[in-house]
């Protein structure tokens, strides 16, 4: 696919979601909210469809797992052990010239001898950004309509400006070694971490008070000893939101095995809102500030972990192509040793083809016993398991008591609502009855995840057709298959809705059904419709539904 097709797609992808109401942005008429979305009256029931069937596949069917619902706010203690509170932040830069904020570490990297052109949005843009550098830094670079140019890499840590005439550079500077994303500016600040956890304070206390007291009392101290102060007073009332659903299940694990009377290997699941200051957020809903999860922590004997990552990242994949129209477009990766999370012997990456190439799309991990372990030691709750049957590898004696390990498949739901949306779109050419083509957009979901299982049309809203339409919606009500009325626009106009919002099945009322009670059933992919007696129809939907 070309760069421009990519855009196209997402593109796409983007105004349908808006014009039929699966993703709208935040608090569109103030302006929006970066990085957040609201889930329309189609996208709620998609993104609820995909977290049912991953639960229905984690859960309701398998015998060894559990499932939990936790609160969102933990003790903030849960983040000190699981080390999100020292390791879960980025490395953040400004740019001095555009104040763009951005991450070291994804930051393009140019080579030795490389120049170092600023590339401006337009050309007043790349006049303003001309006379800041020289008034920051004293240089004056060539624009080059909305191009600055002038600058090079001239070693690991410096870089120079240099005139068309000359081979040595008039000013020196120190070089990070990358240069911002978007401008490709290298007058960059100093490199600052940043806490990803979004922080609030719980309970009566008056923070605001303290901090405006302890700077009054405080004379004579510096910047860094007020922000340490302050720091301080937030901490003792500080409470996280989570970053990831993942450590309840650590923290409950005890509860859970013992209530459960669950016998290792056994998984708990949890479902659910995550939420992190995300820096660079991109693609749309792909990474986002508040986001949605589905995790499960399945707890093994030590010693067991490879064959059931293995197990585990085969049955994630799976899962991910049962639902989709193109297996092909998911693949696995495994994690090189250098990119393993701190907390991970091991790793595979589910990734999907996306418009802008293969990314994550759900991490499987063998997260060893490091949560266990780190909960055990910062809380004093024992978080182990016996086993009676077991002998002690070290005693040989009978019974065994140690700290499972733990394969984490790690998905987001939020993420896997994108990938179905670009997984299910297609254009197609459809001829006219007159000859000529015309082009329809049908969004092929899977009708497990499909939003609308069947919409129920009167032909024209008179000669009690409506009351037709209405009495087989109400029996799909009734069999709890989520079907609309429809009435509004032409049949044309309807069916391409539907097709739209991706309806697998549309059923339409029309005057034979008066005489001899059948109904035609239209199938969204191949357009085909069949008549059929209407007493029929909510079985024979229901079938279709349980075979797909
Ligand atoms: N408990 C492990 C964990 O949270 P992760 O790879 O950071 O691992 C798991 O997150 C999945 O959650 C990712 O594969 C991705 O699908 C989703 N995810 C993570 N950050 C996200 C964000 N900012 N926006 C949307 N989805 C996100």
């Amino acid at each position: 696919m070309s760069e421009n097709q990519q855009h196209t797609l997402m593109d796409k992808i983007i105004s349908l979601s808006k014009q039929r109401g699966f993703i709208f942005q935040s608090s569109e008429i103030y302006g929006g909210l970066k990085s957040a979305y609201d889930y329309g009256p189609l996208g709620v029931e998609l993104k609820r469809n995909i977290m049912n069937e991953w639960w229905r596949s984690m859960v309701h069917e398998r015998e060894n797992i559990i499932g939990i619902d936790a609160s969102i706010i933990m003790h903030s203690k849960v983040w000190h052990a699981s080390g999100h509170l020292a390791g879960f932040s980025d490395p953040l830069v400004d740019c001095l010239i555009s104040k763009e904020r951005f991450r070291a570490d994804k930051a393009p990297q140019p080579k030795l001898g490389d120049e170092l052109p600023i590339l401006c949005m337009d050309k007043g843009q790349a006049k303003s950004f001309q006379e800041i550098i020289k008034k920051r830094f004293n240089v004056e670079l060539k624009r080059n309509g909305k191009k600055l140019e002038g600058l090079k890499v001239i070693s690991n840590d410096s870089f120079g400006f240099f005139t068309d005439d000359s081979n040595t550079p008039l000013e020196t500077f120190q070089f990070k070694g990358y240069v911002s994303p978007t401008f490709g500016s290298p007058f960059l600040s100093e490199e600052r971490q940043f806490n990803l956890m979004f922080r609030s304070q719980i309970g009566p206390v008056d923070v605001l008070n303290e901090i405006s007291s302890f700077i009054n009392k405080s004379e004579k101290i510096n910047e860094k000893e007020i922000r340490s102060g302050i720091d301080e007073i937030i901490k003792k009332s500080a409470v996280y939101l989570r970053p990831e659903t993942a450590q309840a299940m650590f923290v409950q694990f005890q509860n859970c095995q013992q209530s459960m009377s669950m016998k290792i290997p056994f998984g708990i699941a949890q479902m659910g809102k995550s939420f992190r200051n995300e820096i660079t957020v991109e693609h749309f809903i792909f990474r986002s500030c508040e986001f949605e999860q589905m995790e499960m922590e399945f707890f093994v004997e030590p010693g067991t972990q490879k064959k059931w990552l293995e197990y585990w990242r085969d049955a994630r994949m799976n899962w991910w192509q049962s639902l989709a129209n193109n297996p092909n477009k998911f693949r696995y990766r495994p994690h090189e040793k250098d990119e393993l999370a701190h907390y991970a012997d091991a790793c595979y990456d589910i990734e999907y083809e996306y418009p802008w190439g293969y990314d994550e799309l759900e991490g499987v991990a063998s997260r060893t016993d490091y949560d266990l372990k780190k909960h055990e030691e910062h809380s004093g709750s024992k978080l182990s398991y016996f086993d009676q049957q077991k002998q002690d590898p070290e005693t040989g004696k009978n019974g065994w008591r140690y700290t499972p390990y733990v394969i984490e498949p790690a998905a987001g739901a939020t993420r896997g609502l994108l990938v179905y949306l670009l997984d299910a779109y297609h254009e197609e050419k459809i001829p006219n009855s007159d000859g000529s083509e015309s082009s329809r957009v049908v969004m092929k979901f899977h009708p497990k995840i499909a939003p609308i299982k069947t919409a129920v049309l009167p032909l024209v809203k008179k000669e009690g057709l409506p009351e037709i339409a209405r009495d087989i919606v109400s029996k799909f009500f009734k069999a709890g298959i989520n079907a609309r009325y429809d009435e509004q626009h032409s049949i044309g106009k309807r069916y391409r809705r539907h097709d739209e919002a991706g309806t697998p099945y549309c059923i339409t009322i029309d005057g034979q059904t008066k005489e001899d009670g059948t109904v035609t059933i239209r199938d969204r992919d191949s357009m085909k419709q069949e008549r059929m007696n209407a007493e029929n129809v909510v079985d024979i939907i229901q079938k279709k539904l349980s075979l797909s």
